[in-house]
């Protein structure tokens, strides 16, 4: 075999061992190359643009890299003259439409596949009233606040009815900062945005999903994470009724101390704030509300939209923590 031609076979074959490489990935569903496993009708229609325009870039960056490898190498100076001059070619209609027609047909291909998908992202399926569950997202510095009907709240732990349509009223308090909630399994990113209400929906199977937030927020914004628990109905009206009742008080406290203290304070030892053992304001409840409904220097106002309940769903558990050297 001529040197000329082993070469070029040895490029040839490196390209299509990395174009098949590329391929297994896709292939594998979610090898890090898709943003999630879909188990939402909409989340489901992202991936599948996703995957339709991944088609395209992937064919295109296999064409463009394997003809610079492969001209890099073919076309490489030699023992030519450094001087020498190659044929001078001017104006190629017929390639030249090629390579004008096909992307336009590539861009409309792409446009028409996404806006066939939006609205089967966008807009919930018909449901009746009674499979209809409704909540509110709310983004704070540095935690989500989750509310359901009867003034039951959850943090940093979204639980939702399985296989039903369930809305979601995404924002954040006016004196907060854009947040913005992303379930990758579940659909796309919405912002949450102080004083708006951007809406989105989900129907998924009993399982835990988790989510992030991906708007940089402030200094705890990568600690910004939740879970979406998705339950059975009657597991769900369950927690709600609880939630709702006295019977929940210190499971509410307990996530406001994880979700909401814990993001920045630790007990025994300094991390972003102050270290809290034995603090005794975890004991007062008036000295508390103050801090959290005013914010103190570099702590945000966490609970200024708090209720009363709230409020004393917090102390109720954190003054545990309040005694000398307590545990
Ligand atoms: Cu909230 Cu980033």
């Amino acid at each position: 075999m001529p040197p000329g031609v082993r070469r070029t076979a040895f490029a040839t074959l490196v390209t299509s061992l990395l174009a098949l490489t590329a391929t297994a990935v896709a292939y594998a569903g979610n090898g890090g190359f898709l943003p999630g496993d879909p188990h939402s009708p909409g989340a489901q229609r992202i991936q599948d643009a996703f995957l339709f325009v991944a088609v395209f870039t992937g064919v295109i960056f296999v064409v463009v890299e394997g003809a610079l490898i492969l001209f890099i190498v073919k076309y490489r100076r030699g023992k030519r003259e450094r001087t020498a001059e190659g044929p001078q070619v001017h104006g190629a209609t017929r390639l030249e439409v090629i390579w004008s027609v096909i992307p336009v047909l590539i861009l409309a291909a792409i446009g028409a596949f996404v806006f066939y998908e939006l609205p089967g992202i966008q807009d919930a399926p018909k449901a009746n009233a009674a499979n209809e569950t409704r909540v509110t997202v709310e983004g704070h510095q540095f935690y989500w606040l989750f509310r359901y009907p009867d003034g039951a709240i959850s943090i940093d732990r979204l639980v939702a009815p399985a296989d039903q349509v369930v809305h979601e009223d995404i924002t954040a308090p006016t004196y907060d900062v854009i947040h913005s909630w992303w379930v990758p399994d579940l659909g796309g990113k919405l912002d949450a945005i102080p004083g708006r209400i951007n809406k989105t929906w989900f129907k998924a199977p009993v399982g835990d999903y988790i989510a992030r937030c991906y708007e940089l927020c402030g200094v705890q914004h990568a600690a910004m994470y939740a879970t979406v628990h998705v339950v059975p109905r009657a597991q769900y009206d369950a927690f709600v009724a609880k939630r709702g009742s006295e019977a929940g008080k210190l499971d509410l406290g307990r996530e406001e101390w994880t979700g909401v203290c814990e993001k920045c304070h630790r007990l025994g030892s300094k991390y972003i704030g102050p270290d809290l053992q034995g603090n005794t304001l975890l004991a007062n409840r008036q000295g508390l509300e103050s801090l959290l409904r005013s914010g103190r220097g570099v702590m945000p106002a966490v609970g200024k939209n708090w209720t009363e309940a709230q409020i004393d769903a917090l102390v109720a558990y954190t003054k545990q923590f309040a005694g000398k050297g307590g545990s």
